[in-house]
């Protein structure tokens, strides 16, 4: 359960306090997502939920507040030390290195390679390159799970948006994370590639599989894959609750129309 704290936690946040030059971007945010469930992130446009993300996997400082990962602090952690943590991770803009293939731009995402062998593979050391083959399976792995093993050795720069956000996606799997953070991974796709990654997060939901958060505007996406949802609006928490539930409250719907933009309303 999201929100109120009944199941272990996998990601919690107590009085998280963000500031961004002069923007409060989030605000006293008391959030949980509990181990193995689906959630989803919802709010309007700068409501607080990427810095949220950027927060919980160590990219932006917290200006007041604790995240705690599995019941312990991990305020102020390391990037690559939340990875190795077992925290996952994809970008609202993909994010990809254009000049590397989509494969090299997934094992980019593989702590496991990072640790084991990338820095030795530049020295040609056999173990290394042992390693880095490994490496490469798994790459080609994850991309056969998003349905894009056939691109595996063109380059980002190649691919169309739509086939980077996926690249993106299986960057986010590839070392099978425990805590799987989405940042709007059906930006940008679609109606057939949307369904395949709803078909590949839907195929994430069994028994020991990850935590999963997901920020995305369409509710339909958010009805289908969530349990639960957490409704930030202008930084601050304005509704926790399943999404049947909770999209239809009138503050969550004001919250939405209230701001002049294209996204979807719940
Ligand atoms: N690097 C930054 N410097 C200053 N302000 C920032 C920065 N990044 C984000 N903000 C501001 O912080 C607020 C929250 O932004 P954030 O990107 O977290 O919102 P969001 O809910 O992800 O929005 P969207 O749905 O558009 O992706 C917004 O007002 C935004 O303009
Ligand atoms: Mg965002």
């Amino acid at each position: 359960m999201t929100g109120n704290g009944t199941a272990a936690a996998a990601v919690r946040t107590q009085g998280l306090d963000v500031r961004l030059g002069g923007t409060h971007a989030v605000r006293e945010a008391t959030v949980s997502f509990g181990e193995g469930t689906t959630s989803g992130l919802v709010g309007p446009n700068g409501a607080g939920k990427s810095t949220l993300l950027n927060c919980v996997s160590g990219l932006v400082p917290v200006s007041a507040g604790q995240v705690f990962l599995y019941g312990e602090r991990s305020t102020g952690i390391k990037p690559h030390r939340l990875a190795a943590m077992g925290i996952g991770r994809s970008y609202q803009g993909a994010q990809l290195v254009m000049e590397l293939t989509a494969a090299e731009n997934v094992m980019v995402g593989d702590h496991l390679a990072v640790r084991t062998g990338l820095l030795g593979a530049g020295l040609s050391l056999p173990g290394a390159r042992r390693a880095e083959r490994r490496a490469r399976e798994r790459a080609l792995g994850a991309l056969e799970r998003v349905g894009l093993r056939q691109h595996a050795d063109r380059t980002a720069r190649e691919l169309p948006y739509g086939v980077q956000k996926r690249v993106d996606l299986a960057r986010a799997l590839v070392s099978e994370p425990r805590c799987i953070l989405l940042d709007e991974p059906m930006a940008g796709l679609s109606r057939s590639e949307k369904e395949e990654v709803v078909e590949v997060l839907a195929g994430l939901r069994v028994e020991g599989g990850p935590t999963l958060v997901i920020v995305e505007h369409d509710m339909r996406v958010i009805n289908q894959l969530c349990s639960d949802v957490v409704v930030l609006n202008a930084g601050a928490v304005l509704a926790v609750g399943p999404p049947d539930v909770v999209l239809n409250r009138p503050e969550v719907v004001d919250a939405y129309i209230g701001r002049d933009n294209e996204q979807e309303r719940p």
